[in-house]
């Protein structure tokens, strides 16, 4: 029976798409206050700022591109034998433009809007604004970005335990394990049994639960592991 493996990545895994990360020098924690747009708080307190500051995000990724670490996600979803769960933490569609076809966003996806009046979800054509009303309810100014914000429960947690639970390798990519639930999935894979490996430019916050680390850039790290994992 060949081996189920889950994946799990961060913002790590697009930085060399030219995504900024969070955590790292110079991220974007550093330059903009989380509890400002990445809160429910923030979001009632100046919705506006809150949405320009994604409408921003949102605009920058059209001037990137997928690295070759998503692209050979994509070639192990294509042509591994056993099963391949991919759960990402990114909001950017990097990893469907690379050709994944089955992508979990845990913390949602920055070209979908929800409205917060009857929670139905929408491709973000434009900006978001106050000034939108949903096309599902017709609501005015009931818009907010589709993004998982710190406090709130991130999206498909029951599936994607379950498939943790069923892999037998977990890989973790890209993320520093700063925050939960996706920081505890390598501590969960340890208790199941399951093992476990970190591709990461640097030891991130749990790189001591993990069975093997391998440090460096993800466009290196992520095709040799997938080509050992193709290998016959
Ligand atoms: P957490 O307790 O894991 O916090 C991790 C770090 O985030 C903290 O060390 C702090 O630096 C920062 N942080 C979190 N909330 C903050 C706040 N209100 N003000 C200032 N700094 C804050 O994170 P959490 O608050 O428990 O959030 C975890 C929940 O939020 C989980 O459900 C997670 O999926 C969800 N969520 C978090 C993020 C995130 O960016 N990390 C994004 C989307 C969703
Ligand atoms: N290759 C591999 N790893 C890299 C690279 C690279 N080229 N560049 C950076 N990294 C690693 C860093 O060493 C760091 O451990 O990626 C990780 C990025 O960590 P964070 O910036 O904390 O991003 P992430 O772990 O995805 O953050 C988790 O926090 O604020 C929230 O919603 C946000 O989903 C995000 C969550």
């Amino acid at each position: 029976m060949t081996a189920s493996i889950f994946i799990l990545t961060g913002a790590g895994i697009s930085a060399e798409s030219g995504v900024e990360t969070f955590r790292d020098k110079g991220g974007l924690w550093s330059k903009v206050k989380l509890e400002d747009v990445a809160t429910p708080e923030g979001f009632s307190r100046d919705p506006e700022a809150v949405h320009a500051f994604y409408n921003a995000r949102r605009a920058s990724l059209l001037g990137v591109a997928p690295n070759p670490a998503h692209y050979a996600l994509a070639r192990l979803e294509r042509e591994y034998p056993g099963d391949v769960t991919l759960v990402t933490q990114n909001i950017d569609d990097l990893h469907e433009r690379a050709g994944s076809q089955a992508v979990i966003h845990m913390h949602g996806e920055l070209s979908l809007s929800l409205c917060v009046h009857c929670g139905a979800k929408a491709k973000a054509e434009s900006d978001l604004s106050l000034a939108l009303a949903c096309t599902a309810c017709g609501t005015a100014g009931s818009l907010r970005p589709d993004v998982v914000w710190f406090g709130e429960m991130p999206y498909r947690m029951n599936e994607i335990y379950e498939k943790l639970m069923d892999a037998d390798l977990f890989v973790s990519i890209g993320t520093s394990g700063a925050v939960y639930p996706a920081a505890g999935f390598v501590a969960e894979a340890r208790t199941a049994g399951i093992r476990s490996l970190e591709l990461n430019l640097e030891p991130s916050d749990g790189t001591f639960l993990f069975d093997e680390a391998r440090h460096g850039p993800a466009s290196k790290l992520v095709p040799a592991f997938v080509e050992a994992a193709l290998a016959p």
